[in-house]
């Protein structure tokens, strides 16, 4: 069956990379789709790309991704156990300036990416999605979400038994002071481990089930 999706995964993959839906197919070199074990029972979304992952294909391969890198490692999880995917699949910036100032994407852009997410969420089919910031969040938890007051909780989501949200690496990179602060590091790498381990405990129970049936 993973086989099956994960053929299904790759052609949906192709049919994104030359997507035109929104504008931000104007400036963008690469769209990026997402990596990672498309079997894992953990999915991480983050916002969109930025020029790192823009010019890569990858997500989560500049700044941002080394933090969410160390975090995953301190969470003991690793990104190899998980899949990564964003809100948007292709970079979103202001370029008034003549040199591209990274944004969130808009309720447009996002509401016109979900042709590819919802899908991919579908294939992934993940026990657990950790929302990467506040407009994964957003998007796929809840309009109103806090990301301050609301990370680290369980909430219903469409896509998977449950949908946790943690702050973003670009933020805690912003927050973080040569004095110590963690910028919230400690708060991001407790939030992945505790979407890691509800993610582990549902396939267990689902293991448990699958076994009445082999004795
Ligand atoms: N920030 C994101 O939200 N996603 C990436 O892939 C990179 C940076
Ligand atoms: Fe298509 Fe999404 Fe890129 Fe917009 S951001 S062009 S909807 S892939």
């Amino acid at each position: 069956m993973a086989t099956v999706a994960t053929t299904e995964l790759d052609s949906l993959r192709e049919q994104a990379l030359v997507c035109t839906a929104c504008p931000l197919a104007e400036r963008r070199t690469h769209v990026v789709f997402g990596e990672g074990d498309p079997t894992s029972p953990l999915v991480l979304v983050g916002e969109g790309p930025g020029d790192q992952e823009d010019q890569t294909g990858r997500p989560f391969v500049g700044r941002a991704g080394q933090l969410l890198d160390r975090a995953l490692d301190d969470a003991g999880v690793g990104r190899a156990r998980v899949y990564i995917t964003n809100t948007v699949k292709c970079r979103a910036a202001d370029w008034a300036s003549g040199k591209p100032v990274n944004r969130a994407p808009t309720d447009d852009e996002a509401a016109a990416c979900r042709r590819w997410l919802e899908p991919q969420l579908g294939l992934l089919a993940p026990k657990v999605i950790l929302c990467v910031g506040a407009p994964s969040a957003r998007n796929l938890i809840k309009k109103s979400f806090r990301i301050t007051q609301e990370r680290g909780l369980y909430f219903p989501c469409a896509y998977a038994r449950t949908a946790i949200a943690t702050l973003h690496p670009s933020y805690v990179l912003r927050q973080q002071t040569a004095a110590g602060d963690d910028g919230g590091y400690g708060l991001m790498v407790a939030d992945i481990r505790k979407a890691w381990e509800a993610a582990r405990r549902l396939v267990e129970k689902e293991l448990d089930r699958a076994s009445l049936f082999d004795v």
